[in-house]
């Protein structure tokens, strides 16, 4: 086990995700909890994350200076080697031009953190501050042009620390700096794998289970499919799977969800309420009234459901580790209401919670979903909202809107896939933006509706970038859809980012 100490850097996940690839396991903590965790659970390394104040700034997040004293190698980056460094009586100055991007740096390749490499490496560095003079006991590994402490040590303390970043992939041996401080200073073995991960969550799911029955709700995304699958092979029958299928789902997406767990073991129950959520749903255009109706009906079938089945002993959620870290950095604004089918405990009388993907990252739980064999179209399946397509249809929903744009975006899926597209975008659908314009068919006038295609590559989803999708793939996606699809007349490309905009129009 490894422990990151977030200072708030906006890294955090993914130097806990470059840990995970070496097969050892770890965990993030805010800083001012760290230390607590730490001394119970005995990491054999700890890794400070880097993050935006200035150590000399009065709030500057800080660490007890005990945890470098505990014997348990630590390994500083950015600004936790500036903490390290002004905490054990080094100095610390903001320099007049920040260093920012892929930066060639000279290391000492007899340090254990450079084992393996060249001289010259390339790392990517992004800060103001550095280090001037290093604290006693410590040696310079690594210097650039313009920061003359790159990378300091103290072996016999088993203290390391970077000024860059080995975890972001422009760091171009970074993943073999990260690795030998995990082997060759840590002495982790990289046994964690997703066989071993499935192996003790079906013995503890057994164990915490016994002869008691657990209800999950299943959406078909991802997250809940796994851990409907996990659970099914540790209890069988005992397991019962409510899935709701509110009618907004995409093309065949519910047939889907059914053939794959049809037959597993577990008790399955598709509840048809499309009906129930359309009729709710009549008349309304403002997109947060929208969310907030769908998802107080979604509790409202569950519990309905619910009461059929009688008392339940557990309740299991798909709830995965993004959603538990807690920031260093504080709390967000909120944007949109998000429905996740992980938000229903208060409906169903239970003793305790299950959530046994509670410690793994997305990428984590698809590997995870194939490890169990899982059908591709359900591990590899895109984020999809919680209320469905009543997000993306602007305005007011019909079942021919509904129609309309099931089709179309079906049009859309098949030809990124064709495209051999549909894993490098990260998420790509449909909008019918309820606008009509006015277009020519034939000798015809129209006057029909415009389809707005959305495509985003970003690997957390907080922040995305608009996906180049090559123009001739557009070209015969806008035709296709156009020709095969009635009442679509004109289609644009969304070309915004996030921020400013969101992924999903609502
Ligand atoms: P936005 O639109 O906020 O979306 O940029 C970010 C990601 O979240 C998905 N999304 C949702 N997921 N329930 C969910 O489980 C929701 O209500 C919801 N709304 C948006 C969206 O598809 C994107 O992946």
């Amino acid at each position: 086990l490894v422990i990151v100490v977030d200072f708030g850097g906006q890294y955090n996940q993914l130097i806990a995700r470059r840990v995970r690839e070496n097969h050892v396991y770890c965990e993030v903590y805010p800083y001012q909890k760290a230390l607590a965790k730490i001394k119970e659970m005995q990491p054999q390394g700890i890794i400070f994350t880097g993050g935006p104040a200035s150590v000399y700034e009065d709030n500057a997040p800080k660490i007890e200076e005990e945890v470098f004293h505990l014997g348990i190698p630590v390994l500083g980056l950015c600004y936790g080697m500036q903490f390290m460094a002004q905490t054990l009586g080094g100095k610390v100055q903001s320099a007049e031009m920040r260093e920012f991007g892929k930066t060639p740096v000279t290391v000492n390749t007899s340090s254990p953190l450079f084992k393996g490499l060249q001289e010259k490496e390339i790392v990517w560095m992004s800060h103001t501050d550095y280090v001037s003079d290093i604290p006693e006991g410590f040696e310079i590994v690594a210097y650039t042009d313009n920061c003359p402490v790159a990378a300091m040590q103290n072996p016999a303390k088993k203290l390391y620390a970077m000024q860059y970043h080995p975890e972001v992939l422009h760091s171009e041996h970074g993943k073999e700096m990260l690795h030998n401080f995990l082997f060759e200073v840590c002495g982790c073995t990289g046994t964690w794998t997703m066989a071993n991960y499935a192996k003790t969550a079906i013995e503890t799911i057994k164990q915490t289970v016994g002869d008691g029955k657990v209800v999950l709700a299943l959406s078909g995304g991802v997250d809940s499919s796994v851990a409907a699958a996990l659970i099914s092979k540790a209890v069988g029958s005992q397991l019962t799977c409510i899935f709701v299928d509110h009618g907004l789902m995409r093309k065949n997406e519910g047939d889907e969800v059914e053939a794959a767990f049809q037959g597993s073991g577990m008790n399955f129950i598709r509840v048809d309420a499309s009906e129930r959520f359309l009729s709710k749903l009549a008349g309304v255009s403002e997109p947060e009234r929208k969310r907030k109706i769908i998802g107080e009906e979604f509790i409202r079938v569950f519990e309905d459901e619910g009461r059929k089945i009688g008392a339940v002993d557990f309740l299991a959620q798909g709830t995965i580790y993004p959603d538990v870290i807690e920031s260093g950095a504080g709390d967000a604004a909120v944007i949109k209401s998000h429905h996740n089918v992980g938000g229903l405990p208060a409906v169903v009388d239970f003793k305790g919670l299950i959530e046994p993907l509670r410690n793994l990252f997305k990428d984590e739980v698809r590997e995870l979903g194939e490890e169990l064999g899982l059908p591709d179209y359900l591990v590899w399946r895109q984020p999809f909202p919680g209320p469905g397509l009543a997000i993306r249809v602007m305005g007011e929903i019909t079942k021919e809107k509904l129609a309309i744009l099931r089709d179309a975006d079906a049009i859309f899926r098949e030809e990124i896939a064709n495209a051999g597209l549909q894993r490098s975008i990260n998420q790509y659908f449909a909008v019918l933006t309820s606008n009509r314009t006015v277009g020519v068919m034939g000798d015809f006038r129209t006057y029909d509706y415009t389809l707005a295609l959305r495509g985003v590559t970003t690997t957390d989803f907080m922040t995305a970038d608009w996906a180049r999708i090559p123009y001739d793939v557009l070209d015969k996606i806008s035709s296709r859809i156009v020709n095969e699809v009635d009442h679509i007349n004109r289609i644009v490309y969304d070309i915004t980012s996030k921020p400013p905009a969101t992924i999903e129009w609502e």
